[in-house]
Order: structure tokens, then C-alpha cells, then sequence
């Protein structure tokens, strides 16, 4: 059997993934969407077309992820695509956020992150895709957003890696990196702090991030950065020492 997993398909951006591959992919057979809250996966599941599994789980529970491994083992899919969206950012300077606010980040971002592909790789075949959600975070250390981009440099990282990888496999991975996007991200992100105002104006619909990240992983490319602005801070970082950038952050605030 044919499958896509989702994780984060409960809100925002993974929720969109769903929606889109539901209306345009036509070679599988059943989508597994993931994520904690289990009535929205249930609300989600019942409007696609495709059957779908709904799996409520806490991916940073061990526990969890040893009960999804069993999974599939027993069922043995094929695992045709892999979306990890799952994730969540706090803004806050580092030592005046809660210790745990801060290592959730890293578990959830990283850890569980690492852990699923993990899981999902021996499933795959040639022409098998993972997407996972990075962010524009990843190019620059954000002072105030410390962690998170830190665990977005990390997803970077370990796409273009793995990407080199299982190249040769045939196994396609892209990394996506939009700033900021409509979604419920910013109610818990702004839980202690707001976010730049410059950020908000340049505020992008998940369903155009969702499109072009399609499209950059059916194209086979490694990285996927939606809206001029973004490929433009992009550019930036490559050129512009980080120390120099950093200091205009700053100076914003
Ligand atoms: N929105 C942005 O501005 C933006 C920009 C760049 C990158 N991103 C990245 O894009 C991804 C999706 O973000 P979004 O904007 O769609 O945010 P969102 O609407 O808040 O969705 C986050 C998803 O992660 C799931 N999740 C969180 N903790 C989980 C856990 N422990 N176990 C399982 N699922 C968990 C949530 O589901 P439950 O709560 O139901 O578990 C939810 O479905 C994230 O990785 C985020 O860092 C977002």
C-alpha cells in the first residue's frame, strides 16, 4: 500500500500539505495524518477524499514512537511521501524562558523529527520524497528566537545531508524555509514575547508556501523558499557577514 505521512496535520502548514496532495496525487492509496490533538485530524480525515488513517501521538513520547515503529512493521506501507511539519517556535531571550519551553523546541523540532524519518526511510523506494519544515530562521541566528532557529539550522543541515545521502537511492529530500506564515504558529510563539512588526507585514498564506514547497519537491530541488522577500534575506546571509546582519536585527528591535 501506497501512503503519505504528515506530521503536524492538525493545523497550519501540515494540514495545507494534506489538502493540496489530496486534490493532486492520484499514485497512493492512504494518507496517515499525525499530530496530538485527535478531533482535528478526525475533522481533517473526513473531508479528503483519499482514505486516511488519523494516528494521534505525541511525537516526542518514546513510548509513541515505539508503538508507531510497531505499526509499521506490521502493516509495511510504502512509504511514498513524508512531510514532517510538526514543530513549534518561542520567542523569548534565552534564559527568560521556561527550561522546558526551551528543550520542547529542540524535541519536537529535532529530536522527533530525526526519530520519524528514521522510522519512515527503510519504508521508502525509489522516487520516495521527504519535505520537512525548516524555516528562513535557519540562515541567521535570531537573538530573542535563539533555540528555534537553532533547531531550524539543525533541519536544514540534516536535509541537505540526507539529500546527498539518498541521492543515489533515488530518494528525494527538500527542506522548506518560509518566514512567517499565517498559521496558528504565532499564537504559542508570542506566548512572552512579540514577534518584529517587520515580520508580521511580510506574513505569507500557508497555501502558497505549501504550493511552491510541491512543486520544489516534484522538480527534485533541495531547498524551497517561497516570496521575494525571504529569497531575498536569503541572499543576504550568503553575502553579508552574520555579524553585521545581526547588528541591523538589533537595532530593529
Ligand atoms: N508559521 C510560520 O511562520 C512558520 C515559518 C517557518 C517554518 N514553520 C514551521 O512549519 C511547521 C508547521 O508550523 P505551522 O505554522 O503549521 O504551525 P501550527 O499551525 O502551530 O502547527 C504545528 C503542528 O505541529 C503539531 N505538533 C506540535 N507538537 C507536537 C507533538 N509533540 N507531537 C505531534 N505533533 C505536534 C501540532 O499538532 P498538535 O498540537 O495537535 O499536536 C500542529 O499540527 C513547524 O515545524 C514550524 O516550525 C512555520
Amino acid at each position: 500500500m501506497n501512503v503519505v505521512i504528515i506530521t503536524g496535520a492538525s493545523s497550519g502548514i501540515g494540514r495545507e500539505f494534506a489538502l493540496q496532495l489530496d486534490a493532486g496525487l492520484y499514485t497512493v492509496d492512504e494518507f496517515w495524518l499525525i499530530a496530538r490533538r485527535e478531533e482535528r485530524l478526525e475533522e481533517l480525515a473526513a473531508r479528503l477524499d483519499h482514505m486516511a488513517k488519523v494516528i494521534p501521538m505525541d511525537l516526542t513520547s518514546d513510548a509513541d514512537m515505539d508503538h508507531f515503529r510497531k505499526r509499521l512493521k506490521k502493516e509495511r506501507p510504502v512509504i511514498r511521501m513524508l512531510i514532517n511539519s510538526s514543530g513549534y517556535g518561542m520567542m523569548g531571550n534565552f534564559n527568560r524562558l521556561g527550561r522546558q519551553e526551551q528543550l520542547g523546541m529542540l524535541d519536537i523540532n529535532c529530536r522527533a523529527l530525526t526519530d520519524m524519518t528514521y522510522a519512515c526511510i527503510p519504508y521508502m523506494k525509489r522516487k520516495s520524497r521527504i519535505i520537512m519544515m525548516a524555516s528562513s530562521a535557519a540562515f541567521l541566528p535570531q537573538p530573542g528566537f535563539a533555540v528555534y532557529a537553532a533547531s531550524k539550522a539543525y533541519v536544514l543541515s540534516l536535509s541537505r545531508a540526507l539529500r546527498e545521502e539518498l541521492g543515489p537511492e533515488e530518494i528525494y529530500v527538500t527542506a522548506v524555509c518560509p518566514g512567517p506564515v499565517r498559521t496558528e504558529f504565532f499564537e504559542k510563539a508570542e506566548k512572552h514575547e512579540d514577534t518584529l512588526a517587520i515580520k508580521k507585514y511580510s506574513m505569507v498564506e500557508a497555501e502558497d508556501v505549501v504550493r511552491s514547497a510541491l512543486t520544489a519537491s516534484a522538480r527534485n530541488q533541495g531547498m524551497s523558499v517561497y516570496s521575494p522577500l525571504i529569497k531575498g534575506l536569503h541572499l543576504l546571509t550568503k553575502v553579508v557577514p552574520h555579524g553585521v546582519l545581526l547588528g541591523i536585527v538589533q537595532k530593529m528591535k
